[in-house]
């Protein structure tokens, strides 16, 4: 017996295949061509009319729990998550306290156990003064996703001051054999940024040039030595910086932001370019193509949102902080990308689904297949809608890609469970799970 089946169609090959997805607890059971029988299960959704997609998994959320919760919190974090077609987040460790040990771990993870609507992972940083060594109880936890490491400044101040630091952690770090996420700009190569609001993303992007990026990339790689697979490089933004990351083993992401903006776009068409303020910087039409060509060569591993809002007094004060919303963007841009033919619909899938589930040895999600976890988003193609901030549902209220066309999920369905149907959240807060947590719970 089936507790739901989701009625749509499934990429298969290359063509898009009428299919019913069944699904016994939580768990994808079966992929069928034809209706199971009225008898066969509890539930059915969707029409054929729907494209059936596995849920995205974003390796990079600044959901500002616990500390910073007039900007977000794990509750509107991840219920902004879930109306974007993301089922499960890992969480970044800038938040107050920061995420450095197990008593930090514990309380993030505890107060996501209360609060998420969807299923949740955390980075620990690494800084000068880790003890690796005292990390060990926290590594099997099945919602330690991995850990973080900002080779610069940036929001929250957490960097490892001495990079070759990473060259002693290296043997420790082999052993855990979990993800470590960079933040690759080098902290030598950033300058204070001129003061005042005009011209506020050229002078930001003078302070943060390329250079920092590709140094950065280079340092962490050499450190890592034979480690350096474990890399994750984030939020590759410019020529230099990606192609110097395609020459390294080191996975690669790119965010929707350094996708589809660019400081001339912003400067023309945002109210406050502020709010394009981010780290890395938004860089140029030039590196902004580079990065498209690299995901569409097959160089990018996943797309993170590196959702990060700040509160809109922030934005517009005399010193904007870097960073913006996007968790619930990302996929709805990117599928307006798939309608007009600029990216493949396999492409799309692999960049926020199975290319995270790989990168994060997670082995039983990212695919509608069965024996995995039955996240499954329900996509009407033609339903494309502007996207507007007011309509977004981010404790922050706006978003940088105002205007520009999303084709949000109209259905979401994680674990089994409808997560989001005719507009609504249909769980309560604490639905989610740790992200490593599959199977029958
Ligand atoms: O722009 C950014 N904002 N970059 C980061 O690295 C951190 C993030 C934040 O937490 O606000
Ligand atoms: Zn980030």
């Amino acid at each position: 017996m089936f507790d739901i089946v989701v009625h749509g169609k499934v990429l298969q090959g290359d063509s898009l295949v009428e299919t019913f997805i069944c699904i016994e607890d939580g768990m994808i059971s079966d992929l069928r061509r034809t209706s199971p029988t009225n008898g066969e299960y509890d539930r059915m959704i969707g029409k054929e009319r729907y494209l059936l997609l596995p849920g995205v998994i974003d390796l990079h959320t600044h959901m500002r729990d616990p500390g910073l919760t007039e900007k977000e919190d794990l509750q509107t974090g991840t219920t902004s998550a879930a109306y974007g077609g993301v089922t499960a987040i890992v969480d970044m460790p800038n938040t107050i306290p920061p995420t450095t040990d197990f008593t930090s771990f514990l309380q993030k993870k505890e107060i996501a156990m209360r609060r998420s609507i969807v299923d949740f992972g955390f980075n620990i940083v690494l800084m000068d003064g880790t003890s690796i060594e005292q990390l060990q109880p926290i590594v099997t936890d099945p919602s330690f996703a991995g850990f973080k490491v900002f080779m610069g400044e940036s929001t929250g101040s957490l960097v490892l001051e001495d990079p070759s630091k990473l060259e002693m952690m290296s043997n420790t770090l082999g052993r855990i054999g979990k993800p470590i996420s960079i933040h690759a700009e080098d902290g030598r190569f950033l300058t204070k940024m001129k003061k005042g609001r005009k011209g506020i993303l050229r002078s930001h992007l003078d302070s943060r040039p390329e250079e920092a990026e590709v140094s950065a990339v280079q340092d962490a790689v050499s450190f890592m030595k034979g480690r350096s697979h474990l890399l994750h490089l984030l939020h590759m933004s410019s020529l230099r910086g990606i192609e110097a990351a395609i020459r390294t083993p080191a996975s690669i992401e790119v965010t929707p932001h350094h996708l589809f903006l660019d400081v001339n776009y912003c400067e023309k068409h945002l109210d406050d370019p502020s709010m394009a303020k981010v780290n890395p910087p938004i860089r140029t039409t030039v590196d902004r193509a580079r990065l498209w060509e690299a995901v569409r060569d097959g160089d990018v591993d996943t797309i993170g949102s590196d959702h990060a809002p700040h509160t809109i007094d922030e934005k517009e004060g005399e010193l904007p902080p870097s960073g913006m919303p996007g968790v619930e963007t990302m996929l709805p841009l990117l599928l307006s990308k798939v309608k007009d033919r600029a990216l493949g619909l396999h492409k799309l899938t692999d960049l926020v689904s199975g290319g995270p589930a790989k990168r994060m040895g997670l082995r039983s999600r990212g695919h509608l297949l069965p024996g995995k976890v039955a996240d499954v988003l329900l996509i009407d193609m033609k339903v494309e809608k502007k996207i507007r901030g007011e309509d977004l549902h981010s404790k922050c209220g706006w978003t940088a890609f105002e205007g520009m066309s999303g084709i949000f999920p109209e259905g979401v369905v994680a674990r089994g469970m409808v997560l989001v149907e005719d507009g609504n959240i249909c769980v309560k807060p604490g639905n989610g799970s740790p992200i490593a947590n599959v199977g029958p719970i």
